[in-house]
């Protein structure tokens, strides 16, 4: 895998962090569909399984999660983002570390949630964090992508009135899919709502939870 994506990626949430957290933590609050996905992945986890939030930013989905009976870990790969989901969440467990080579033993989890963190994995490395992503999850488990859905990525210089360099993959649902069945995973989910009318959002977004066989 190439680093230098890691390091923009690093870069451009540490210079936000503070701002993102402001504008985003609370975004979920009116989000039903979301709401209702992350309650059906955290029943099909079940109470008290251990759930890895990859990219977690400022931990909403770890909290909501938590919430649900799940005992989640999130993990982030910039610190700024880890240091506002620790502020924001004083009662939750977050780790500083990377999709791409996570600190979990084989088959040591119950759930992986990648909200929104996949769309900063260009796709010549996709392959290999859903390898990861089968690596550490238990047979049985499942895993949560949420993404835009898109055919070219949005590259941003600027965010918040700060010089960064972010590029969003946005993926047709079927491209995760096929790839999750790649590694094994059986599809289970495959929602796509359309964009809400609030001046924000100009793509349908995709929620896809897949299924580890329990022999595979
Ligand atoms: C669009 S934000 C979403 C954050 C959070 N899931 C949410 O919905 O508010 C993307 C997050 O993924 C993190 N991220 C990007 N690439 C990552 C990687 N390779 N490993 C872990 N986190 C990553 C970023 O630092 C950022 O916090």
């Amino acid at each position: 895998m190439t680093g230098d994506y890691l390091e923009q990626t690093r870069a451009g949430y540490d210079a936000t962090a503070a701002e993102y957290a402001e504008r985003f933590h609370h975004w979920l609050d009116r989000k039903p569909v979301e709401l209702a996905v992350l309650q059906a992945f955290a029943g099909l986890v079940g109470t008290g399984g251990h759930v890895a939030d990859v990219g977690c930013g400022t931990g909403a989905t770890t909290a909501i999660l938590a919430g649900h009976g799940c005992r989640v870990t999130g993990i982030d790969l910039s610190p700024n983002m880890i240091g506002e989901a620790r502020r924001l969440n004083l009662d939750l467990d977050f780790r500083i570390g990377s999709m791409t080579a996570l600190d979990f033993a084989d088959e040591s989890v119950d759930g992986v949630c990648a909200w929104y963190s996949v769309i900063h994995i260009p796709d010549e490395d996709l392959d290999a964090v859903v390898a990861e992503f089968a690596r550490v999850l238990r047979p049985g488990g499942h895993v949560l992508l949420a993404f835009q859905v898109g055919e070219r990525p949005l590259v941003l210089d600027e965010a918040f009135g700060r010089k960064v360099s972010l590029v969003y993959h946005r993926r047709p649902l079927r491209q995760l899919g096929r790839i999750a069945e790649r590694h094994g995973f059986t599809s289970y989910v495959e929602t796509v709502r359309g964009p809400d009318d609030d001046g924000l959002e100009s793509t349908p977004h995709a929620f896809l939870i897949v299924r580890k066989p329990t022999a595979c």
